[in-house]
């Protein structure tokens, strides 16, 4: 946990209250404090509430089996994701309205009506079919954020293959890992996609990875189109590799969504934990749907004609839950783009909302800081009246950066929502409610109605500062590990007797506000994105200089968390300016870009227990800054001190 007592104490005597303006409230989604109330009385006969929203094919005969650590929601209900996303919304009016509005980095434009995107995710569907996809299998996403990464989640789920998303940032190595892992049977990319204005090569970092993923046997490729598809040639190897639009063209706009067990797995996302393998965190249909049905009205105040835009990259949970599945559950007009808020310029997320009139703006407090270091003039340049919500999501916001979002681009009218879940939690689980909550910068206030999370101690008491813990089950939970059920159980739910443990800091306030601190665990959180210290040192001590690496995280002003690595070389090497930036490279081609450590620190020896145990304790102690703790049980103190000597050199 981070022990900088000093800047905790001032976030706890953060005195700000903002209450929901009253017209905000007045017209509410939820504008009852009783949903508290009711929730708590019966967990669920109040999330049954919500899951008769959606479209059952056969209704559920009991809510919730909780055998821990293990839990099944809405047994024996029958559903269909896609179906729920799409085909309930074809009967009235929301046929013709806008679900999916794109754009491009470039500025190229598409729109999809409800309709037009049922037909186009039917005609993938049935080709996914034609290529000899069934329920059940599993189906690698890799692509860049273009509305065909929305059709082609919905098209698996629509016949109940199990989609996995791999974020484009990610190298071919972690691409292969997870085709592996899941041993799936069909890749989806792209020949490229746009960021920064350079081009991001997709396909060719694909046919990279599948040198080594022996299990795919189809490649389906969407061209990007435009000027892109002009520069990057794309090779298609005869027999394994499909166009897209080929696939398409052929295929019928009408496609029969497959009857899925609530039980049955909507998909499988690879994220972060504290071994070098990251883990296929599982989830399942009717829990899942219904709790980010219901976070998405509820905490996003959806009405019928907002313009709703998350910024997340479909490759993380967020742009699962929040750009695919929430939003289109509840017919919501989602819109999506594809590139970096600073191409062409600084001001292009407030253009953005100005031209197509966004009312729902949701983004990470590290896009947020990045903003604010830009300077008031880009947002000033726009009207943002349009704006009538906020959300953050992904890491603490301290309370200057939510001070600012709430000026500057809310106008000082509209609420933000401080929004904090996982990747495991599928859903939103701690959230101001924007109709009913007095907001504070800095903190996610408290658990959504139905969610039951607190603080505990090392044994499981309550306390006022600790570990964060939800203590009963909830619809969108993780299922499991995929194919690592000892691993779900190690990680989440060892710690305490059937509590899952987050592996995140807190403290509550005298309002009984929940403030998340950060990661307690060997998990960083750079610009929001989750990396795996292991993950980093074993990339580093593959490079055949390393002979050893231990790696933490720094703060950072923007990124929130930077990377400094801590390496000792073999014999015979040496460590140069070129050496660093050798390792550097070397952690993108293993991992992705995203991982490449900020600092290289080499050092003859790290500072290790008797037993030979690295106490990073003492590294993230340097890399901070900071008084270096107890050295009492170092091999050798002295290492310390080299090493912070070093440090500032470096830095
Ligand atoms: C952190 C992203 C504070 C936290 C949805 C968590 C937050 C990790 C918040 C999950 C927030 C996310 N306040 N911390 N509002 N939201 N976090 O799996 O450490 O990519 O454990 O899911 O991000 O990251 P993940």
């Amino acid at each position: 946990m981070k022990s900088d007592t000093g800047a905790l104490d001032a976030l706890l005597s953060e005195d700000r209250r903002f209450p929901p303006p009253a017209d905000f409230s007045a017209a509410a989604v939820v504008r009852d404090p009783e949903i508290y109330r009711k929730a708590a009385e019966n967990r669920e006969v109040y999330w049954a509430e919500w899951a008769g929203e959606l479209d059952w094919f056969e209704p559920w005969h009991t809510v919730l089996e909780w055998s821990p650590p293990h839990a099944k929601w809405f047994l024996g209900g029958r559903l269909n994701v896609s179906h729920n996303c799409l085909d309930r919304h074809l009967s009235g009016a929301r046929r013709d309205k806008t679900a999916l509005l794109w754009e491009g980095e470039p500025g190229d434009v598409r729109r999809y009506t409800y309709q037009q995107l049922h037909a186009e995710v039917c005609r993938f569907a049935n080709a996914l079919r034609g290529l000899g996809v069934e329920k059940g299998d599993r189906v690698t996403i890799y692509l860049p954020m273009i509305p065909e990464a929305a059709v082609a989640m919905l098209a698996c789920a629509r016949i109940g293959a199990i989609h996995s998303v791999v974020f484009g940032g990610f190298s071919p190595e972690s691409l292969a890992d997870r085709n592996n892992d899941a041993k799936s049977k069909v890749l989806i990319t792209a020949d490229g996609g746009w960021r920064r204005g350079g081009i991001v090569p997709l396909k060719a970092n694909a046919d990279e990875a599948l040198r080594d993923s022996p299990t795919i046997e189809h490649v389906v490729v969407v061209r990007r189109g435009g000027e892109l598809s002009e520069k990057v040639a794309t090779g298609l190897q005869d027999g394994r590799d499909h166009w897209y639009h080929d696939l398409l063209a052929g295929a019928s706009p009408e496609s029969e969504p497959e009857s899925m067990d609530s039980e049955d797995i909507l998909y499988i996302l690879y994220t972060s934990g504290t071994t070098g393998k990251p883990k296929g965190v599982v989830h399942t249909t009717g829990g899942y749907l219904t709790q980010v049905y219901a976070t998405t009205r509820a905490v996003f105040d959806l009405k019928e004609d907002d313009v709703y835009w998350c910024t997340a990259d479909v490759g993380w949970v967020t742009g699962h839950s929040y750009i695919v599945y929430g939003p289109l559950a509840n017919g919501a007009t989602v819109l999506m783009y594809e590139g970096a808020p600073d191409t062409p310029d600084r001001g292009r997320f407030w253009d953005i909302c100005q031209r197509y009139g966004v009312t729902v703006f949701y983004t990470a407090p590290t896009a947020i800081r990045a903003f604010m270091r830009w300077g008031d003039q880009w947002p000033g340049r726009y009207d943002l009246s349009g704006l009538r919500l906020l959300g953050t999501v992904g890491e603490p916001i301290n309370p200057e950066a939510w001070m600012w979002y709430h000026r500057a681009i809310g106008g000082e009218r509209c609420p933000i929502v401080d929004t904090w879940w996982q990747t495991e939690t599928g859903a939103i689980m701690i959230t101001p409610l924007p109709g009913l909550t007095d907001t504070k910068p800095g903190t996610a206030a408290l658990p959504f109605p139905g969610i039951e999370a607190t603080i505990l101690d090392n044994n499981g008491e309550e306390t006022s500062a600790g570990y964060l813990a939800v203590t009963s089950p909830w619809p969108s939970m993780l299922r499991t590990v995929w194919g690592d059920d000892d691993r779900y159980r190690a990680t989440y739910w060892s710690r305490w007797p059937n509590v899952y443990f987050p592996g995140d800091g807190a403290k509550r306030d005298q309002d009984g506000y929940l403030w998340i601190l950060g990661r307690v665990d060997d998990v960083l959180n750079v610009a929001g994105h989750r990396i795996g210290t292991m993950e980093v040192e074993s990339a580093l001590v593959d490079h055949h200089a390393v002979a050893e690496s231990a790696v933490v995280g720094k703060s950072h002003d923007i990124k929130g968390q930077s990377i400094a690595a801590f390496v000792t070389l073999k014999e015979g090497f040496e460590g140069t300016d070129a050496l660093e930036e050798e390792l550097r490279e070397h952690v993108g081609r293993k991992i992705g870009a995203i991982a490449k450590p900020e600092l290289v620190i080499f050092s003859a020896d790290l500072p290790k227990t008797r037993s030979g145990k690295i106490m990073r304790r003492l590294l993230r102690d340097i890399a901070e800054g900071r008084t270096v703790g107890d050295t009492t049980t170092l091999a050798d103190p002295a290492v310390v001190a080299r090493l912070q000597k070093m440090y500032a050199e470096e830095e």
